[in-house]
């Protein structure tokens, strides 16, 4: 099976799939990463496990649309069964999202549906929630809204910093994301309309 990461960010989650791929936990190849930041730290995380890296300019592009057209068919032409979105910071058009059906995946550093977007962690802990967690969930047309493959908790403790309870769900992130993948990759999740079964 051949996975893709689309980032755009630092790549933390990245480096764990890559990791967990390396070590054989995720029995896949893990072919390119593809992003829409050439300043991200990402690239050079691939780089060091020797990942190819693409970076296709958004500003090249007219639409989304055209955009995304251009990344499926570098999709296509790397025979890749899995995109995985690992702090991918624009939205799919669901052009995209039709070309891979059900073989889309992302990470939300909440526990959906609540606080989806931007900022989750830090809306969570401003909000006061005494538990916040982790989100990994098949994408679909809209917005941190698929099917829940896997979730993971995280307590905030009494007077946790919010730097530490971004340390934990990060944490637990790094866990969760090789954990899903590796259950797709074995193709243990059998979808049915909202509920993702493990089989
Ligand atoms: C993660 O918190 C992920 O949940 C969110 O974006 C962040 C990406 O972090 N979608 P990194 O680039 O993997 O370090």
């Amino acid at each position: 099976m051949n996975i893709a990461v689309l980032a755009s960010g630092s790549g933390s989650n990245f480096e764990a799939i890559a990791k967990a791929v390396k070590t054989n936990y995720i029995k896949a190849c893990l072919k390119v990463l593809i992003t829409d930041n050439e300043k991200a730290f990402v690239r050079v995380r691939a780089k060091r496990f020797g990942i190819k890296d693409i970076f296709v300019n958004p500003k090249h592009f007219s639409s989304r649309v055209s955009f995304d057209k251009h990344i499926a068919k570098i999709l296509k032409n790397e025979k890749i069964n899995l995109v995985v979105l690992a702090g991918y910071m624009r939205v799919l058009s669901p052009y995209f999202v039709r070309q891979f059906q059900h073989q889309i995946m992302n990470i939300h550093p909440a526990l959906l549906p609540a606080f989806k977007g931007t900022g989750a962690i830090e809306r969570a802990y401003r909000y006061g929630c005494k538990i916040t967690g982790v989100t990994v969930h098949f994408v679909d047309e809209k917005v941190d809204h698929g099917p829940i493959i896997v979730q993971g908790h995280v307590v905030r403790g009494e007077g946790m910093r919010l730097e530490e309870l971004e340390k934990r769900v990060h944490k637990l992130e790094h866990i969760l994301y090789p954990l899903a993948i590796k259950l797709y990759v074995e193709r243990k999740l059998k979808i049915k309309g909202r509920n993702v079964k493990i089989i």
